[in-house]
């Protein structure tokens, strides 16, 4: 018999009834309170992003999507040149917000490119196919993951122990998720399996959003410390490993949070498969490598400080705290893309199902 569906959490993002606010859960108030909370100015939709309020690669991308578009909603109509100059200053703003999620970057130039494609309309008609744009974008992100969903369920089997990594579910993206889509899907249609999720030092991103938005949704998930995967993994426990990416290079190098690549090591050494689940827009062809993912570094206070009462190593002490790892392509298993299910080699592949997908 199917299991109870998913709960209906609001959108990780949407825009308000008159389309003048993009509306998000309040991320970093979770899992203690479910608030959602309206963002006007650029500088709100900056500092969201920035600040991890909205994360997450594809949920990054529509809300990019949806500020692109606010910014253009408050502009002048009687100056075309001023318009689109005025476009390419928010573009290029909210483009700084965080750099290793291709999606943010995907989004905004997808956005600026349907304001050129009809510069000569007056500016509210361009207006007007900007917030057409915006919402393609979030209906595409729902259906993507949704696919992705069905795609990766197939992988499942009953009695499975599935290890997963950050949050890269429905609060990642605008509605499923990715690496907990085919989680979602296998459960709706009855599967029994385990989840383990990593708590994800040092935004704890696995704790706060995986371990709540799972348990919320009836499904069994045990949490436990990111140094606790190897002994996890020994004990024969997991079948599957399943997460997300935040920008996939050509030759299948994938980046995604810190402490993926770990993992990655530990699941070949432990012959298990690792699963990446990929929208395309997550895709970034234009690398040769994952070499040349930018990676992002966070201030040293979420380490030694964020979580606890009072600080947790010497003052003035250095700290490393990159926020995502390339696990590089010899790795992982298989990409769970909206299209499929893509196993080595590669390169060959992913540059196909680009060519396919347009
Ligand atoms: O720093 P975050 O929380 O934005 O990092 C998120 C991740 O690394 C996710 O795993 C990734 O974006 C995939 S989300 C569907």
């Amino acid at each position: 018999m199917a299991k109870q569906p998913i709960i209906p959490f609001p959108d990780t993002a949407s825009l308000d009834s008159e389309n003048s606010a993009i509306i998000i859960i309040d991320q970093t108030l979770l899992p203690g309170e479910l608030r959602l909370i309206a963002l006007r100015e650029q500088r709100e939709i900056w500092d969201a992003i920035r600040q991890l309020k909205v994360r997450g690669a594809p949920a990054i991308g529509v809300t990019a999507a949806m500020g692109l578009y606010l910014a253009a909603r408050r502009l002048p109509e009687d100056d075309e040149a001023g318009f689109f100059a005025a476009l390419a200053d928010a573009r290029d703003y909210l483009a700084t917000s965080r750099p290793t999620a291709v999606n943010l970057f995907w989004a905004l130039d997808r956005m600026e490119a349907t304001a050129k494609h009809h510069r000569g309309l007056p500016v509210a008609e361009i207006k007007e196919h900007l917030l057409g744009e915006a919402l393609a974008i979030r209906d595409e992100d729902i259906a993507i993951c949704e696919a992705i969903g069905q795609n990766g369920a197939a992988l499942i089997k009953g009695g499975d122990g599935i290890l997963t990594h950050c949050n890269a579910g429905r609060l990642a993206a605008v509605r499923y998720g990715t690496a907990l889509a085919p989680l979602y899907k296998a459960h709706e249609s009855g599967l029994g399996f385990k989840v383990y999720a990593d708590e994800t030092r040092p935004l704890l991103q696995g704790a706060r959003l995986t371990a709540y938005e799972l348990a919320a949704s009836g499904i069994d998930v045990t949490l436990l410390c990111d140094n606790m995967a190897a002994s996890l993994l020994a004990s024969g426990r997991v079948q599957k490993v399943f997460v997300g990416c935040d920008r996939v290079a050509s030759n299948g190098d994938a980046c995604n949070k810190i402490g993926t690549l770990g993992l990655a090591i530990l699941a070949r050494h432990y012959g298990i498969p690792l699963y990446v689940c990929a929208p395309t827009p997550t895709m970034d062809l234009s690398l040769l490598s994952g070499e040349a993912i930018p990676i992002e570094e966070r201030p040293g206070e979420e380490v030694t400080s964020m979580w606890y009462s009072t600080p947790m190593a010497p003052e003035g002490i250095g700290v490393y705290n990159p926020a995502f790892d390339v696990t590089p392509h010899e790795l992982i298993t298989a990409f769970v893309t909206q299209h499929g299910v893509i196993r080595p080699p590669f390169a060959q592949r992913l540059a196909r199902l680009a060519k396919e997908s347009g």
